[in-house]
């Protein structure tokens, strides 16, 4: 089975063929990164018309790659939210157009569940697939979910963000000591040549497994102003393990309590050297991460997660909505 993928809820124009929900055919991304980092941030109506401007050929080079042809195809799954309606509404349509005009099924798919989707994603035989029950940890710019899966397409959120999303906290922190946005990259390079030498809070919020990790930016921040930091690269050091510390060890503690067989992460963070690392270095239970390119925003995640929603019968009407404040359950 054939599925077009395609995904535009924030500043990523992308279109992917998968087969099978886990081989890639192709994998096309046109990144406006560079546009919005004049302003330190995503602009959404500069990202609708990007994304209005990238889809079309977006779409042409990921058939091209995977060298099929809309008969070849045996369905389109496309993002409908989470994210900026502006941006869903051009990949939507899209999708509906392809779909109306191929007579092709359509699916439409939660931007969350296609990150935890990305973990099905193979490239060799090798690869190991996911083994349910799992806890997955989902960590992009707009969220920091803790989440049970003991089957596809059924979740229990078990923690969440209670204020800023990991990936957010990092671009914040990233912006208070200049280095650029997106942050979460910036923090890692420069944390490469730094120590976690500066104590900052940790928020356990104990008794839960949700996150806060507004204070730690607030702490950074008040280090700034008060001119206490002599070292960007040490600063960003010990943001990032403040966070990967906090991240892991709920992570682990959540996975031994619910007695799971792995761990998945998930999500623009995810692609972080350091908590990948650190989970599988304190976790006494398998962690399964995607490569960093499936990690953030791509249609190949959404691709695979449209399989197993066609696999479960679950394809939409042409009259499908984009739903920005979309949750995954
Ligand atoms: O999943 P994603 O691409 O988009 C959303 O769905 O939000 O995640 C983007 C977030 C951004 O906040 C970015 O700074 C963060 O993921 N990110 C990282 C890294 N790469 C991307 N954070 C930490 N370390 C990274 N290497
Ligand atoms: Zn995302």
């Amino acid at each position: 089975m054939k599925i077009l993928g395609i995904e535009t809820s924030c500043d990523e124009t992308a279109a992917a063929v998968v087969e099978d929900g886990v081989s890639i055919l192709s994998n096309q991304i046109a990144s406006q990164v560079e546009i919005h980092a004049r302003y330190g941030g995503i602009v959404p109506e500069v990202a609708s018309r990007q994304h209005i401007l990238a889809i079309i050929p977006i779409l042409k080079q990921a058939m091209a790659e995977a060298k099929v042809t809309w008969s070849d195809l045996d369905g389109i799954a496309v993002t409908i939210g989470p994210g900026l309606a502006g941006s869903l509404l051009v990949g939507v349509n899209a999708a509906k157009a392809i779909a109306l005009a191929h007579g092709l099924p359509i699916t439409g798919v939660n931007h969350l569940e296609g990150h935890i989707y990305a973990n099905w994603l193979v490239e060799h035989s090798s690869d190991s697939a996911p083994i349910f029950p799992l806890v997955c940890l989902i960590v992009s710019g707009g969220h920091s979910d803790l989440v049970l899966m003991k089957g596809h397409s059924n979740y229990v959120v078990l923690g969440r963000t209670r204020d800023d999303a990991s990936g957010e906290a990092f671009d914040k922190a990233a912006r208070i000591l200049g280095l650029g946005y997106p942050g979460g990259p910036a923090i890692e390079r420069a944390a490469r040549s730094g120590t976690a030498s500066i104590q900052l809070p940790r928020a356990w919020l104990k008794g839960t497994y949700d996150f806060s990790f507004s204070g730690v930016k607030t702490a950074l921040l008040r280090l700034v102003e008060e001119g206490k930091v002599s070292s960007k690269v040490d600063a960003a050091a010990s943001f990032q393990e403040a966070v990967v510390d906090v991240l892991v060890s709920k992570t682990v503690a959540v996975a031994k309590e619910c007695r799971v067989k792995q761990i998945l992460l998930a999500g623009g963070v995810a692609a972080n050297k350091v908590l990948h690392q650190r989970l599988v270095k304190n976790s006494p239970i398998p962690v399964l991460v995607p490569k960093p390119v499936l990690c953030t925003d791509n249609a190949a995640m959404i691709a695979a997660c449209g399989y197993y929603r066609f696999q479960a019968g679950k394809i939409d009407s042409l009259d499908l909505d984009v739903v920005p404040g979309l949750k995954l359950v």
